[in-house]
């Protein structure tokens, strides 16, 4: 174990590439029916103004594969007598909203903020709500099951439907959204008007692997990794690929269990929110990549210790199309009910692509992607183990061709263990298949004998012991590999 003054081990993490410096030059961002739906006028984005919506008049769509929008002609509902309204004009379906937030506002707020809410956010956001057909003009794609599809939209784009989202305008919703928000409201009370003032774009991509690599046959060598017992994903990872520990319905919104990583993460970058409205379910071989979104709030604690932490100013340079440098992956990785069933085969190839599917970018280079920063990804809620996760996760960023920071939440015992097995692995040259085929032999000769959950061989002491001894079995048995 190292001592105790010891906070990161492996590579420094200056050495490892961020945004925008490895980025290289993006090409021209451009409309592109298949598989990029743009919001804006691409022609008149400048720095500092704010992107103006296209087409200028609303398109008025109303089918199975867009957002159906508060403000279209077809979102009305029957009352008495068959007397049609249309919802959005008839100030919102908020009665439920105002109950909710007045029993809870009575817990949690101070009167003046109380008084703040009511003279002026509520109105500033009800005026917003309204402005949807001034300013989300396009029929936004649904990012459906298997498709490959990006969307980029004007910040002010998001915070008008993250209002109509509030004041659930959006016709056939889920309750669950906007009790979402409503919490949203609470937590962040002081920072969300400032959320209607930015000029950036965000990017929301929804990505499936198609060809998953040959795991078994990989002669990938590991990428550097940087692993610390101090910070965090947000704060120390800026420019990397940052990755959300997700549930396949993005954003999770488990709010009853605590929040953890990815709530909070949604809390203080509340743009990611709106990937809710237009993102269905991922499926195993997909994830949904944001890129641009801001961080609005600074937080202290974790899950029931959770507390606002006043407001964040995000310096985060921006790239050619006015995001953020801030590019955070939606991965969800399998919740496991026992300790042993995530050691077998089919589990590791899913949580294998999975990561892969997270951190590949077929379309660039290696030396412009910038390293993954994660961390114990399906280990908190979802139960799995972190070392298992930290070697599937070594092993996914290899094949991307990607650097790793690894922020272990406070744990220096698993910053020294997995620093450990990434420096012996490298040393040795042990390839992606070779730690792979490893993975396999660990579930066939020791879990799927082990009588107890908990194995009485771990995996790094197997795998050490596997290298160790085909290394000297190795120089016995072949000596012609050598010559
Ligand atoms: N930076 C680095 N590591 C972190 C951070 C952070 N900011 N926050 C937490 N950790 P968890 P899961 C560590 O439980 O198991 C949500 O409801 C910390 O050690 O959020 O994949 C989703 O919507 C923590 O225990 O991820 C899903 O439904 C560990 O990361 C579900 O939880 C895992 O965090 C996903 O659960």
């Amino acid at each position: 174990t190292a001592p105790a003054d010891v906070r990161w081990l492996g590579t420094p993490i200056g050495e490892l590439k961020r945004m925008p410096d490895c980025g290289g030059i993006l090409p021209p961002l451009k409309n592109n029916p298949g598989q990029h739906t743009v919001l804006i006028r691409t022609d008149l984005l400048q720095n500092g103004k704010v992107p103006v919506p296209y087409p200028s008049k609303f398109m008025d769509t109303w089918d199975n594969v867009h957002v159906r929008m508060p403000c279209s002609s077809r979102n009305v509902f029957p009352v008495k007598d068959e007397v049609i309204i249309q919802r959005f004009r008839y100030v919102f379906n908020y009665k439920r909203n105002i109950a909710f937030i007045f029993s809870a506002l009575s817990k949690v707020l101070e009167p003046d903020a109380v008084e703040h809410l009511f003279d002026s956010l509520l109105p500033d956001m009800a005026l917003l709500a309204l402005r949807a057909s001034e300013l989300c003009t396009k029929p936004i794609p649904l990012l459906k099951r298997g498709m490959n599809h990006s969307i980029t939209m004007s910040q002010e784009q998001v915070a008008c439907l993250l209002a109509n989202a509030f004041f659930c305008t959006f016709p056939q919703r889920d309750f669950r959204e906007t009790e979402y928000l409503v919490i949203l409201i609470f937590l962040e009370i002081k920072t969300v008007v400032h959320l209607f003032l930015p000029t950036g774009l965000v990017t929301f991509s929804r990505r499936r692997l198609d060809k998953p690599p040959n795991w078994k046959s990989s002669k990938t060598l590991l990428t550097k990794l940087h692993i610390t017992c101090e910070g965090t994903i947000e704060d120390d990872g800026y420019g990397m690929l940052q990755v959300d520990f997700a549930n396949k319905f993005v954003g999770g919104g488990v709010i009853g269990s605590g929040l953890v990583q990815e709530e909070i993460r949604f809390l203080i970058n509340p743009e990611l929110i709106v990937s809710r409205l237009f993102t269905e379910a991922l499926d195993d071989n997909e994830c949904l990549v944001i890129t641009g979104t801001q961080q609005y709030s600074k937080y202290k604690g974790y899950s029931e210790t959770y507390k606002w932490n006043g407001r964040h100013q995000d310096t985060t340079p921006r790239d050619g199309w006015q995001r953020r440098c801030t590019e955070i992956v939606a991965i969800d990785a399998l919740k496991f009910r026992s300790f042993l069933e995530q050691f077998q085969p089919s589990k590791i190839n899913r949580e294998l692509n999975k990561a892969y599917c997270g951190f590949a970018h077929p379309e660039k280079e290696s030396q412009n992607l910038a390293a993954v920063a994660t961390g114990n990804w399906g280990c908190g809620v979802f139960g799995g183990d972190t070392r298992l996760k930290a070697l599937i996760q070594m092993l996914a960023a290899a094949e991307a061709g990607r650097d790793v920071a690894y922020f272990t939440f406070g744990d220096s015992k698993l910053m020294t263990d997995v620093h450990n097995m990434h420096a012996f692995l490298t040393q040795r040259n042990v390839s992606v298949g070779e730690v792979y085929d490893l993975l396999g032999q660990y579930y066939s000769s020791v879990c799927r004998s082990s009588l107890t959950q908990r194995p009485d061989v771990s995996l790094y002491s197997f795998i050490y012991s596997q290298v160790s001894s085909s290394e000297v079995l190795g120089g016995q048995q072949t000596p012609s590999e050598h010559r």
